[in-house]
């Protein structure tokens, strides 16, 4: 085999055909190793050369993203084991750095701190999406602190139909922690977006994934260091520990008693749960406080909505053009709550030339769910057809499930 430096000069040749961009968008996005899409011809050609196994650590472990915004400690640790494997499979000569950057991660305390971290979305601009996730899929009582195949999916069709969100106001139900909206918000020219979700922590973690992506640098007033702020990410943390998550996806969905409690109450946190617990320094809350509006960005609102116990007035609030929802559609036993809330924002009254339209991207984990939702959608008078896919995959999310898009509309 040629040593690394005979081929080291070549590496022009190898960057164009080694996918850093690829391993680098999977590591961000914390994509399970083992189901991490290499080329085969791609482990060989990083075999051979210390400099392109240098520019895979600065593409993910030393890229910059990664110091502001970590993935896990043990999923760093374990992409790194895997890599190692790999190239010692191909009988390489393996740069010391590799060898370095593996110890100095294991030397790295977990702690509590394995209970959040960062997953970082590469946009087409090249520009990341980073948002704070628990590092389970459920936790919390709540399915909302991860960011799911469907939010993904719904992303990609919103960057790829910008022009349905022009000068619209939209409002989105069950946000979880923001990524379809921050897309939004974002990439479209929409007139207003209102995050809505029903869970304390998850509208905590949604506030603060808003602000960091949608909040300039300049206009950011050390919102993630305030006293306040550590100390509730630090109580999130704690019961983030205490409960633990399930992995699985087959199991985290079903019946409605797939979420894990924890022994720590919400109240310990929050003085009220219906109540929104953000930073004033970047939010101005409502009277009722339900609402609060983005200070740097008056496009952006934040909302506790729960569709078991809705507000007529609040609902009123979030009459929008358009209506979007990811992965909402998983638990039969909350669907005729949340078709009603589907059925109020879509309803505009005879006198009405507004003509609200709503996008509900579903993973088909269950046939049956899927049935009893256009089931109950029909029975509320309301119409529904199949949008048509978003063409590319810009996300590495697992496609093995089928996601499907509704659009639904009252008219
Ligand atoms: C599977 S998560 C999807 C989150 C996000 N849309 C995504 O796809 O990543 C379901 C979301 O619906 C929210 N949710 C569940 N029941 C709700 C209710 N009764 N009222 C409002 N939101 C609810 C949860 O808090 C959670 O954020």
């Amino acid at each position: 085999m040629a040593t690394p430096s005979e081929h080291d000069h070549d590496n022009g040749n190898f960057k164009d055909m080694f996918s850093l961009r690829e391993i680098s968008s999977q590591f961000f996005e914390m994509v399970p190793v083992r189901k991490m899409k290499w080329k085969d011809e791609e482990a060989t050609l990083l075999a051979r050369s210390h400099e392109l196994q240098r520019q895979l650590l600065l593409a993910t472990v030393k890229h910059p993203v990664c110091s502001n915004f970590p993935p896990s400690v043990s999923y760093m640790r374990y992409f790194m084991k895997l890599l190692i494997h790999k190239l010692e499979s191909e009988d390489a000569d393996i740069a010391d750095e590799m060898y370095e950057t593996y110890t100095d991660l294991l030397s790295r305390s977990e702690d509590e701190d394995e209970t959040l971290c960062y997953k970082s979305y590469k946009m087409p601009s090249g520009e990341c999406i980073s948002l704070q996730e628990s590092v389970h899929l459920v936790s919390q009582g709540t399915t909302g602190l991860s960011t799911w195949q469907a939010a993904q999916h719904l992303a990609e069709w919103i960057l790829e139909n910008p022009h349905i969100f022009a000068n619209r106001s939209v409002t989105e139900l069950g946000s979880g922690l923001g990524l379809t909206g921050i897309v939004s918000c974002k990439y479209c020219q929409i007139q207003s977006y209102a995050f809505t979700d029903c869970h304390a922590q998850v509208l905590y973690l949604l506030s603060k994934n808003i602000e960091q992506n949608l909040v300039q640098e300049k206009h950011k007033q050390n919102s993630d260091s305030s006293d306040r702020d550590k100390k509730i990410l630090r109580k999130i943390r704690k019961q983030l520990s205490l409960s633990s998550g399930s992995e699985d996806p087959s199991t985290a969905f079903g019946d409605g008693k797939d979420v894990v409690e924890s022994d720590v109450n919400d109240d310990e946190i929050y003085s009220d749960p219906v109540e929104l617990d953000v930073s004033t320094s970047c939010w101005d809350m409502d009277s009722s406080h339900r609402i609060a509006s983005l200070k740097a960005d008056r496009r952006v609102s934040i909302c506790h909505l729960d569709w078991e116990c809705v507000k007529g007035k609040v609902l009123e609030k979030l009459k929008s053009d358009i209506i979007l929802a990811a992965d909402v559609v998983y638990d039969t036993s909350i669907i005729p709550a949340l078709v009603f809330v589907l059925k109020s924002l879509l309803d505009t009254g005879p006198e009405s030339n507004r003509k609200p339209k709503a996008y509900i991207a579903s993973t088909i984990r269950s046939e049956d769910t899927r049935d009893a939702f256009l089931i109950a959608i029909g029975s509320e008078g309301l119409n529904y057809s199949i949008v048509e896919s978003p063409s590319q995959s810009r996300f590495h999310y697992d496609r093995s499930v089928p996601i499907e898009i509704l659009q639904v509309s009252a008219h």
